[in-house]
């Protein structure tokens, strides 16, 4: 795949509109989310031996509308564009350099259970380098629900203001979506895992987690909030052939070698702020060792 940076290619307006698209799509997304509140809806499960009572991978009627309503009004703005949805294998632009991968609900247990962690995620990818995310959360450092949003070089914005990160000096113990960490051990962490890969990003590039780690994640789970969290000024490791490193791109050679297909990439990822990401690594490093 050629990685030529996604800066040099993309006019300003062009990745501006795309942003702004990507909010659209989110707030589709989020009214459709929010329309279907108190109703009892149509469940399944995807990865469902019954009898053994292992349900796992919901999905509810509401995430293959909301992801039909985001592939329409795509087609309409850019029919070449590829798209890579969690729900719909259809692929109308396969080979386009523009994918935008959807998650229409990230959190969907949380979301089908009434616990307000779930997110509806767009993410836009360049030659696979993510240069624009927006995600609707059901929940948000302003106490309702909103889109984060940002196009490469940021800032990052909630709803129609950028967002800047205040920290604290005085708190000493910061948020960590880290599924691993043992709280015998020294570390300036506390442990939140809230059920959406989604919004522990978008929780990140806002400055609530300080970092977060996704053991085999969907591209569609983080595209988005990838995107946010370099905008932010953070930082994005992956775990290659060779030991972590910076993540440069979604690619197919990340994916298995019998399954090249970028719906096949699932690599570890770390996202945060940068002294927090070398720490988790170092710690996720030695887990793996001992
Ligand atoms: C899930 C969430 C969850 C992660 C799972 C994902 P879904 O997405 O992101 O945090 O642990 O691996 O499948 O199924 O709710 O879209
Ligand atoms: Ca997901
Ligand atoms: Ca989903």
């Amino acid at each position: 795949m050629d990685t030529t940076s996604a800066r040099e290619n993309i006019p300003a307006r062009m990745l501006s509109d795309i942003e702004g698209l990507a909010v659209e799509l989110s707030r589709l997304a989020g009214a459709e989310i929010v329309n279907s509140l108190g109703k009892l809806l149509a469940v399944r499960y995807k990865g469902a031996p019954e009898r053994e009572q292992r349900w796992r991978d919901p999905v509810s009627e509401v995430d293959g509308r909301v992801e039909q309503l985001i592939r329409t009004r795509l087609a309409e703005r850019f029919p070449g564009h590829d798209i890579l949805g969690e729900e719909s294998e259809e692929r109308p632009g396969r080979g386009h350099d523009f994918v935008w991968a959807v998650d229409p609900i990230d959190g969907t247990t949380n979301f089908i259970n009434g616990f307000p962690a779930f997110a509806a995620s767009i993410g836009v990818l360049y030659r696979g380098q993510p240069i624009a995310g927006a995600l609707w959360c059901a929940s948000t450092h302003a106490l309702r629900a909103g889109v984060y949003h940002a196009r490469r070089g940021g800032p990052l914005h909630f709803d129609d203001e950028p967002l800047k990160q205040a920290q604290n000096p005085a708190i000493m113990r910061r948020l960590a979506g880290e599924p691993n960490l043992a709280h015998d051990k020294a570390h300036p962490f506390e442990v939140r895992k809230t059920g959406s890969a989604a919004i522990e990003c978008a929780f990140v590039a806002a400055g609530l987690l300080r970092v977060a780690r996704f053991e085999r994640p969907n591209v569609w789970d983080v595209a988005g909030g990838v995107a946010l969290v370099q905008a932010a000024g953070g930082e994005v490791m992956t775990l290659g052939s060779g030991g972590w490193e910076a993540f440069e791109v979604f690619s197919e050679s990340g994916a298995e070698p019998d399954k090249l297909d970028i719906r096949n990439w699932h690599q570890p990822i770390i996202v945060g702020e940068r002294e927090s990401v070398a720490l988790v690594r170092a710690m996720h490093t030695s887990v793996a060792a001992a």
